[in-house]
């Protein structure tokens, strides 16, 4: 039985391998990608997009609607700093590339309406496409069957400022209302969870680099940049939240502990911007997230592992890096 899905994402680093493994998991059926501000630029993301179904010899097979270019309140953040342009400086011919007229948000409102109840979205990026779906059409939220979210830490520390994960920060309004929507949603977080469970150390990258496959080699190219700035901020390897995400998803067998728990987003000071409450049970607070807490590294990293050795043939050769 596939899992109808839809993945909406800030495209670069562990945002591609997520694209590579949805596209690849015969578990997975890809019905769309929406592209939302975050990571880097945003047409560099869309490109990105492009040259992650390339390197999968998928090119221009899954329709790629672009959604918002900015946060709904504050000025877009970029991550170009941890993650370069996301993809190695890799470029193919632009030439007879397309992205979709229908805005990403409409995006979302469609497919899911055509199929009430049977699409999940794997939300991999900042939460603003899904905010205003859900402001547009009240109705959207319980519609999704479910919706995993890569953000926030869970008593945690955060990675762009102490309090604040990337994905929450740059959003926190959008994660506000996502959160209060109603929608069954499913969390991945980035303390502990990612940070214990989800860093491929050196020894793992240098078996996947030694895979010697178009898709080992691109991994290697888009996790460049985050491993130097990783490693500089003491990480020992690339972080892989978001294709964890869809790994929760498709495959449940790899979650050893979850809760339900009361998840609130801080949205009024900068010092805590994004910063994600999570209520362990005590507070008298409803539950609103089933929050992932341990997940069996060994098999995920084996589930991408295998995933980067299967043989691909890229449509376009790379024009060069930079
Ligand atoms: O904080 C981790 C999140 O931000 C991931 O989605 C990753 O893509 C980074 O941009
Ligand atoms: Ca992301």
């Amino acid at each position: 039985m596939t899992v109808p899905l839809i993945i909406d994402t800030d495209t670069a680093q562990d945002d591609c391998v997520t694209i590579i493994a949805a596209m690849m998991d015969p578990l997975a059926d890809v019905r769309a990608i929406t592209m939302v501000a975050g990571n880097v630029g945003f047409d560099r993301q869309v490109h990105n997009a492009h040259l992650t179904l390339n390197a999968l010899g998928r090119l221009g097979e899954v329709p790629i609607h672009l959604g918002c270019r900015r946060p709904m309140v504050l000025p877009w953040v970029s991550a170009e700093n941890v993650h370069g342009d996301g993809t190695g400086g890799l470029h193919i011919d632009e030439e007879g590339l397309t992205t979709e007229d229908e805005h990403g948000v409409d995006a979302l409102l469609r497919i899911t309406a055509e199929a009430p109840g049977e699409i999940s979205i794997v939300a991999i990026g900042p939460l603003t496409n899904l905010a205003l779906a859900a402001i547009k059409d009240p109705s959207f939220p319980a519609r999704v069957k479910k919706l995993v979210i890569m953000g926030g830490s869970n008593n945690g520390r955060g990675n762009i400022t102490p309090a604040g994960e990337f994905n929450f920060y740059v959003d926190p309004h959008a994660a506000r209302v996502v959160f209060e929507a109603g929608f069954d949603i499913t969390l991945v977080v980035w303390d502990p969870l990612t940070l214990r469970d989800a860093v491929f150390k050196r020894d793992q990258l240098a078996e996947i680099a030694a895979l010697d496959t178009p898709l080992s080699e691109f991994f290697g190219h888009v996790c460049a940049a985050t491993l130097a700035f990783d490693e500089s901020v003491g990480i020992p390897g690339t972080t892989h939240p978001d294709s964890l995400s869809l790994a929760v998803l498709l495959h449940p067998e790899f979650v050893l502990k979850s809760a339900r728990q009361h998840v609130a987003i801080e949205c009024d000071s900068e010092l805590t911007r994004g910063y994600s409450a999570i209520s362990w049970g005590v507070h008298g607070l409803e539950p609103n997230a089933e929050v992932i807490e341990a997940i069996d590294a060994e098999a995920f990293y084996a589930y991408l592992k295998g995933i980067l050795a299967t043989p691909t043939v890229p449509n376009r050769p790379y024009l060069g890096q930079g």
